[in-house]
């Protein structure tokens, strides 16, 4: 039987991306967003490359039952899973310390709470054998000042010290946990195409200032990286692994 990986927020950015890596790879997909239309317009392209190698979950993570439902179809669909990929998060809000208090609360929920449920919704379909991998998508903003909204720094730390947490406790049970920060990715859409779009020489200049490797993140980076901690053969003795993923962008001397 195929491999299976659920990617959480799977049908735009990054964790499309991961998606798309993991099913070239030959596993079998499980994609998840709020958008029905762009769901079925994904798992379409994959099942018609290879009969039944996706399935399509619509579910809302911020809101309870919507986390049941979907807990509730990868039971039916597959009873078991061999990767999660923890990936919907969000940094929008006001940049820098001045967000209101609704955006604060919002930014904690998204990235931090949401995921904290969906995980514990989630962990008991996980197979309980060496190289079951969960993987956590957090950011270098929860370490370092790149001018994010300060509530998405904190919520991403909170994200960190929960990963690494649960890292530990289920060492023994033969599940490896790691968490990916990446840096500055450029995202169908996204902030850094828009700022691209705005001024390429403003663009270019943030770059060579900010970027060691003089290039922008591409969605594919993290997705190779994702793939890498998931493949038992790379990776079956790492757990707890920290990575930032930004071209040298967080590193400290
Ligand atoms: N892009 C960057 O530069 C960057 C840098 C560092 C870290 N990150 C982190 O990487 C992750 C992905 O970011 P991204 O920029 O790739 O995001 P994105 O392009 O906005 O894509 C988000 C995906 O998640 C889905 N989604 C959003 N809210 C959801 C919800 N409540 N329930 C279910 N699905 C939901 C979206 O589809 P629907 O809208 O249809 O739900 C979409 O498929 C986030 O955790 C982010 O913090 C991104």
């Amino acid at each position: 039987m195929n491999k299976r990986v659920l990617v959480t927020g799977s049908t735009k950015g990054i964790g499309r991306a991961v998606v798309e890596k993991f099913h070239d790879k030959g596993w079998d997909v499980g994609v998840t967003a709020r958008d029905e239309a762009n769901i079925r317009e994904l798992t379409d392209q994959f099942n018609q490359k290879r009969q039944n190698s996706a399935i399509g979950i619509k579910a809302d993570l911020s809101l309870k039952d919507e986390v049941k439902f979907l807990k509730q179809r990868l039971e039916q669909e597959w009873q078991k899973v061999d990767c999660i990929v923890f990936n919907v998060g969000s940094g929008s809000g006001t940049k820098g310390l001045m967000s209101t208090s609704s955006e604060n609360e919002l930014s904690l929920k998204t990235n931090y709470l949401d995921v904290v449920r969906t995980f514990k919704n989630l962990l008991p379909l996980v197979k309980k054998e060496m190289g079951s991998t969960l993987i956590f998508i957090g950011s270098i903003a929860q370490e370092i000042n790149v001018k994010a909204p300060i509530s998405y720094s904190y919520a991403k730390r909170a994200l960190n010290n929960f990963a690494m947490a649960q890292a530990l406790e289920l060492a023994p049970e033969r599940i490896l946990v790691n968490l990916i920060n990446p840096g500055h990715i450029l995202t169908r859409g996204g902030t850094w195409e828009k700022k691209m779009e705005q001024s390429k020489t403003e663009f270019e200049e943030f770059i060579s200032k900010n970027i060691p490797v003089g290039r922008i993140g591409q969605v594919q980076d993290v997705a190779d990286l994702v793939f890498a901690y998931s493949n038992q053969e790379l990776s079956n003795y790492s757990t707890g692994v920290r990575i930032n993923l930004d071209g040298g962008t967080s590193i400290n001397l």
